[in-house]
C-alpha cells in the first residue's frame, strides 16, 4: 500500500505517482501550503481591463504606442525615448542604479513588463493609471524634457503618426495656428514653454492636453501587451496540481524548492510579495538606506509614498479627471487612499519578483547590487533608518538557506510574453 494512505486526509498532500517515501520531503506540501502556492501561480493572473482607457485593447493603439515608446523625437534634444531607460534587452530596465535621461534621476527604473497589473504607478504611486504614468517622463526636465504642445505638433505633422492617431481617436484638431498653439508650451520647468502655456486660453490648453492624454493611452495599450510568460516556478505549480511528481522534480531542483519553502514560510516574503505578480501592489518601508553620493556620503532620504499619495490626489490626470474614459467611475482607490504618515513615509511600492534576476540593481535607488545582498538585508535588517520600518524580524538563515532562497528567486525567470515584433523598435513603414 502506498505510504500516503497512512496519513490522515488533512495532511494528505496530493496523490503521488510514486510512493511518497521516494519523493524528497521538500517536494511534499500540505493542503494548506498547496493552496497558498497556488495564489502565486501565473494562471491566476487576470488582466483587469482599464476602463479609464477605452483604447487599451485597440491593436492600432498598440502600434502607435509601440512607435512612440521607441521614438526619440519625443524629447527636447531628439535623444531620449522611453526605451532609453526601459530597454528590451534589459527586460525593459536600464541596469543603472538610478536612471539617466537628460540628467541623472534619483530613482531606479523598474520594468514595464507586467506593469499593467499594478494599481499605482511609479515607485511612490503618484499615478493611478498606466496611461497617466506615461505622461510624467515626457514632460519631466530630467527625462524626455519636452512639453505637450511639442508632442501634439509632432503627431499633427508626422504623416505616419497622424494616420495611426486618426484611426484610433478620430481627426487631430487643427493646431496649425501657432499663435494659438505655440510649438513649445506646457506646464513644465522650462520658462519659455511654461510662459507660453500660461498665455494660452483654457479651451486651447484642453485641446493640446487631450492629444497628450491620447498619446499616453496609446503607450499604455502597447505596454499592456508586454507580459511575463510562465516560469519554471509556474510549471512546478502546474505539475504539483497534476500530481506529476516526475515533472515537479524536473522543473525545480531540491535547493530551489527548499528556497520556495523559505519564501513562503520561514522568511515570510509572501506577506508582501503575494499574488501571481508576487506583489501586494502596496507600499512599505523596509529600512532601505538612503542613496550615497559620489563621495560615499548619504544623500537625503526619499519620502516615497508620503509624497506620492499627495501627488496622485492632486494630479490633473487622475481617476477623477475629465480624461477618465469611464463615465461611471467610482475611484475607490483615491477615496480610500492611505495617507497615514507611519505607513507612507519612506515607503515604496512592492515590486513584482517575476524576472527579478534581470532587474538588478535593486530597491528604489538601486542601493543593493545583488539578490544575495537583498536576502541578507531581509535576514538581518539594519536598525530603523528612516521613520517606521516594517521589518523587525531576524530570520537567522544559514548559508545554505540564503543560497536556496536566491536559487528560488531565479526560477521566476521567463521570457516576455508578447509578439516578437513588439520587442524591437518598429520598422520604418
Ligand atoms: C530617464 C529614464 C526614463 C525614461 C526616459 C522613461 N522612464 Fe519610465 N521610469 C523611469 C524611472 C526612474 C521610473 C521610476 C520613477 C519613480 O518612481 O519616480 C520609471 C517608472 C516607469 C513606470 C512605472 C512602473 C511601475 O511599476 O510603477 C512605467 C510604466 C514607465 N516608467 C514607463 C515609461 C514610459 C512609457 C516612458 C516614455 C514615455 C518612460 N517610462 C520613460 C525611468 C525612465
Ligand atoms: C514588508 C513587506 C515586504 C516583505 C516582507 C518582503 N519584501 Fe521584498 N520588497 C518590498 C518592498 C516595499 C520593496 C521595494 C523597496 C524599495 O524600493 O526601496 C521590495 C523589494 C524587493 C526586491 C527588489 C526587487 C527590485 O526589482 O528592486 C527583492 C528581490 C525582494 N524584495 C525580495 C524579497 C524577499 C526574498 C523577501 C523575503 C526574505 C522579501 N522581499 C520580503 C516589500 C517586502
Amino acid at each position: 500500500m502506498p505510504l500516503k494512505f497512512l496519513f490522515l486526509p488533512v495532511c494528505l498532500v496530493f496523490s503521488v505517482n510514486i510512493p511518497a517515501a521516494q519523493l524528497a520531503p521538500e517536494h511534499q506540501w500540505s493542503a494548506a501550503e498547496l493552496s497558498l502556492l497556488k495564489t502565486l501561480w501565473i494562471k491566476n493572473l487576470n488582466q483587469q481591463v482599464d476602463n479609464s482607457n477605452h483604447v487599451v485593447n485597440n491593436s492600432v493603439a498598440v502600434d502607435l504606442g509601440h512607435r512612440i515608446f521607441f521614438d526619440k523625437r519625443f524629447s527636447s534634444n531628439g535623444n531620449i525615448a522611453c526605451a532609453s531607460c526601459h530597454h528590451p534587452d534589459k527586460y525593459f530596465t536600464d541596469g543603472r542604479k538610478t536612471a539617466k535621461g537628460l540628467s541623472v534621476l534619483t530613482r531606479n527604473a523598474p520594468t514595464v513588463v507586467g506593469s499593467s497589473h499594478h494599481t499605482w504607478f511609479f515607485l511612490d504611486g503618484r499615478s493611478d493609471s498606466l496611461w497617466s504614468q506615461a505622461l510624467g517622463p515626457l514632460e519631466n526636465e530630467k527625462e524626455h524634457g519636452g512639453n505637450r504642445s511639442q508632442y501634439a505638433h509632432l503627431v499633427f505633422n508626422d504623416p505616419v503618426l497622424r494616420n495611426l492617431y486618426e484611426k484610433i481617436f478620430g481627426s487631430v484638431p487643427d493646431i496649425s495656428d501657432l499663435k494659438r498653439f505655440p510649438v513649445q508650451a506646457g506646464p513644465v520647468k522650462n520658462k519659455a514653454a511654461s510662459n507660453a502655456w500660461k498665455a494660452m486660453n483654457k479651451k486651447d490648453k484642453q485641446i493640446i492636453s487631450k492629444i497628450f492624454v491620447n498619446i499616453g493611452k496609446a503607450i499604455a495599450a502597447y505596454e499592456t501587451k508586454l507580459q511575463p510568460a510562465a516560469s519554471r516556478f509556474d510549471n512546478y505549480i502546474k505539475a504539483l496540481l497534476n500530481n506529476d511528481t516526475a515533472e515537479m522534480q524536473k522543473q525545480l531542483s531540491s535547493d530551489e524548492v527548499k528556497g520556495l519553502r523559505i519564501f513562503v514560510s520561514k522568511a515570510k516574503c509572501i506577506v508582501c510579495h503575494s499574488g501571481p505578480m508576487l506583489t501586494d501592489k502596496s507600499f512599505h518601508n523596509i529600512s532601505i538606506p538612503p542613496r550615497k553620493g559620489d563621495t560615499g556620503k548619504n544623500l537625503k532620504h526619499d519620502w516615497g509614498r508620503y509624497t506620492g499619495a499627495r501627488q496622485v490626489l492632486n494630479s490633473p490626470f487622475n481617476c477623477r479627471s475629465q480624461y477618465n474614459d469611464n463615465k461611471n467611475r467610482q475611484c475607490d482607490e483615491l477615496e480610500y487612499i492611505v495617507m497615514d504618515r507611519h505607513e507612507t513615509q519612506g515607503a515604496f511600492k512592492t515590486p513584482s519578483l517575476r524576472n527579478v534576476s534581470k532587474t538588478a540593481p535593486y530597491m528604489h535607488a538601486g542601493q543593493l547590487e545583488t539578490l544575495r545582498e537583498v536576502i541578507e538585508h531581509y535576514d538581518n535588517p539594519p536598525p530603523v533608518i528612516f521613520r517606521k520600518s516594517e521589518l523587525f524580524l531576524n530570520f537567522n538563515l544559514n548559508t545554505d538557506e540564503v543560497l536556496q532562497l536566491e536559487a528560488f528567486l531565479k526560477t521566476l525567470d521567463s521570457p516576455v510574453n508578447a509578439p516578437a515584433r513588439l520587442l524591437d523598435p518598429p520598422g520604418q513603414n
